[in-house]
């Protein structure tokens, strides 16, 4: 195990910021937490990470207690925080090798392992310039090189990538999914992107008030929770009403609803069915669920309110 917490719990005063965490991560897994402002998040990774100590409970990170065995556990893992980064007036390779030897890293080895990072998260054609005029992306990738240049076993990513557009967020998505193929590296990310977690991570934790409320891979969470909907489209309300009663499902705003397991699959059956009840409906659309979706279905509250998701991104401060 990489990582495994028991009822780690911080209080900020009398905020309950994490509220009896159990999770357990495996070498090689990639984890997102996922869930709204407030959630947790990043505390919990600051507590994984040794900087702050936790209220009670316990961690060990790759191996070693958060709090008894802080040295330990920080020359094993990087960490990138939600918008820190690397410094503006040096050079981005300069960085890098700085970083490197503040590992204790002999400088030859730095340089080689700064020059390995620049070409595998495609920098090579801004590493040489000084950090300030690096785009949000590039700086974001940059700041990626700094966490991974000590080769640590375990990486986490606060939000890697708020802020970027869309065509910068996949390239950076694409880069961590490289990475962690290559490396091997156990990756526990946080973001508010549903479409990030979904696609990325093969276990999606949903965290909400410092809790754990789900903890799966994204299709199990998706068919556990949600499932896919057949929704019925009728020209009369007494069409609807009889296809209701002979699908056994309910009507709402004129549609026949149905939970199906495999919607694309299960529709032909359905119209069969009604076909030999004499109805067929004007149109048929199959929803298939998000990670919104589940959240919405585990709280009664959508990821999008409040600005908790996909609304447009900030950019990121030069
Ligand atoms: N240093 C602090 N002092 C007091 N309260 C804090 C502190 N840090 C976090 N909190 C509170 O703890 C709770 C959890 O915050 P945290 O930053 O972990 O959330 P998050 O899930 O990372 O949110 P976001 O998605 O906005 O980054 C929030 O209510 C926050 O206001
Ligand atoms: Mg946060």
């Amino acid at each position: 195990m990489m990582i495994e917490t028991r009822e780690l719990t911080k209080m900020f005063k009398d905020v309950r910021a994490v509220d009896g965490i159990n999770l357990t991560v495996a070498r090689g897994e990639l984890v997102a937490l996922l869930g709204p402002n407030g959630a947790g998040k990043s505390t919990t990774l600051r507590m994984l990470t040794t900087l702050i100590p936790p209220t009670s409970g316990s961690a060990q990170v790759a191996g070693f207690d958060v709090v008894r065995r802080q040295r330990d556990v920080r020359l094993r893992i990087g960490y990138i925080g939600q918008g820190n980064g690397a410094g503006h007036s040096q050079r981005g390779r300069d960085e890098l090798i700085s970083q490197g030897r503040a590992y204790g890293m002999p400088v030859r080895a730095a340089r080689t392992r700064a020059g390995e990072l620049i070409d595998s998260l495609g920098l090579s054609d801004v590493a040489d310039r000084t950090v300030s005029t690096l785009s949000g992306g590039q700086r974001r990738r940059l700041d990626i090189a700094m966490g991974l240049i000590h080769a640590p076993e375990l990486l986490f990513l606060d939000e890697p990538s708020t802020g970027l557009d869309p065509q910068n967020r996949a390239n950076l998505q694409e880069h961590i999914v490289r990475l962690r193929a290559e490396h091997g590296t156990t990756i526990v990310l946080t973001t508010h992107y549903l479409d990030e977690a979904d696609s990325m991570a093969e276990r999606v934790i949903v965290i909400d008030h410092g809790r754990i409320i789900a903890d799966d891979t994204p299709q199990q969470l998706k068919a556990k929770h949600v499932g896919d909907r057949v929704i019925l489209g009728f020209g009369s309300p007494v069409d609807a009403a009889q296809a209701a009663k002979a699908l056994g499902a309910p009507v709402a705003d004129g549609c026949v609803r149905l939970v199906a397991e495999d919607g694309p699959r299960e529709a032909p059956r359905i119209l069969d069915s009604l076909r030999s009840a004499g109805l067929a409906p004007d149109s048929i659309e199959v929803k298939r669920p998000t990670l919104d979706d589940v959240f919405l279905t585990l709280t009664g509250r959508s990821l999008r309110e409040g600005g908790a998701a996909d609304t447009e991104p900030e950019l990121v401060e030069a």
